[in-house]
């Protein structure tokens, strides 16, 4: 259950990166994320969490997370990260990527391979025998060896009947601290990362969270599961199959 709502949460993530382009409006992303969630059947999973007012959240250059959609058009050189949850079947599916609008600079394109790359760093450690905080120490690791540091305020999750569940999983720690990673956890696994400094601020709407230095900022998250077969990533939807997908061809 947990793969299929996770797995529209990527299906529908790689739709929206393919209408990324300068002059679209976040709300128009936000409105197409509806709209298909609906007519595969599921739910937003953010719209009225908390009294969050869309289904999407996208967050623009210095945004880290929680931008609300509106009628801001994207630009050549923006570096914007959409975040989207369903809920399918009583099951949440959870996941982010950050993509370049156009031609963005090198410290862009440095810092979202370096988002991506800790969430795979992280995920090394997502087996039986270690501790919950070896994931997060091998996040923090990665993202300071490349100059970069993690946003503190906000952590990665446990996920299943609902959004966020126990246990919190933040980006940076001590390692071999906390609960231990059994077989049967699913966790939303979510580097959130700045060029500058780490320190946040909450704008006036009450939901988006920017770098107080207004360094750029960088978000990838995935749910993952621990399977008897070991560690699998619910919401990765590779462009191939995506692409076989748009072309009529269909996985089990
Ligand atoms: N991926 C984010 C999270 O895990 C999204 C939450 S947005 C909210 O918490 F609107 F639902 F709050
Ligand atoms: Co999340």
């Amino acid at each position: 259950m947990m793969r299929q709502s996770a797995r529209l949460v990527g299906q529908i993530l790689q739709e929206l990166k393919a209408m990324i382009r300068p002059g679209l409006k976040t709300i128009e992303l936000d409105k197409y994320a509806e709209k298909r969630t609906k007519e595969l059947g599921a739910q937003p999973a953010f719209k009225g969490y908390r009294g969050y007012p869309a289904s999407l959240c996208v967050s623009i250059n210095e945004e880290i997370i929680h931008g609300i959609p509106s009628d801001r058009q994207l630009k050549e050189g923006d570096l914007v990260s959409l975040d989207f949850g369903v809920v399918y079947e009583g099951f949440y599916g959870d996941a982010a990527l950050t993509c370049p609008v156009g031609e963005v600079s090198e410290e862009a394109r440095r810092l979202l391979a370096a988002a991506e790359g800790a969430f795979w760093a992280g995920l090394e450690y997502f087996k039986e025998g270690h501790y919950l905080s070896d994931i997060s120490h091998a996040i923090q690791t990665y993202v300071e060896a490349r100059g970069f540091s993690v946003i503190r305020n906000f952590v990665g999750h446990g996920i299943g009947y609902a959004l966020h569940e126990d246990p919190q999983l933040p980006n940076y720690g001590p390692p071999h601290h906390g609960p231990r990673i059994k077989t049967g956890l699913v966790l939303a696994i979510e580097p959130m990362i700045a060029a500058g400094n780490w320190e946040v601020e909450i704008l006036s709407d009450g939901w988006t969270a920017i770098t107080k230095d207004r360094s750029l900022a960088a978000h990838y998250e995935h749910t993952v599961a621990l399977t008897e077969n070991g560690p699998q990533v619910l919401s990765l939807v590779s462009e191939e199959e995506q692409a076989d997908r748009e072309k009529g061809v269909h996985y089990a």
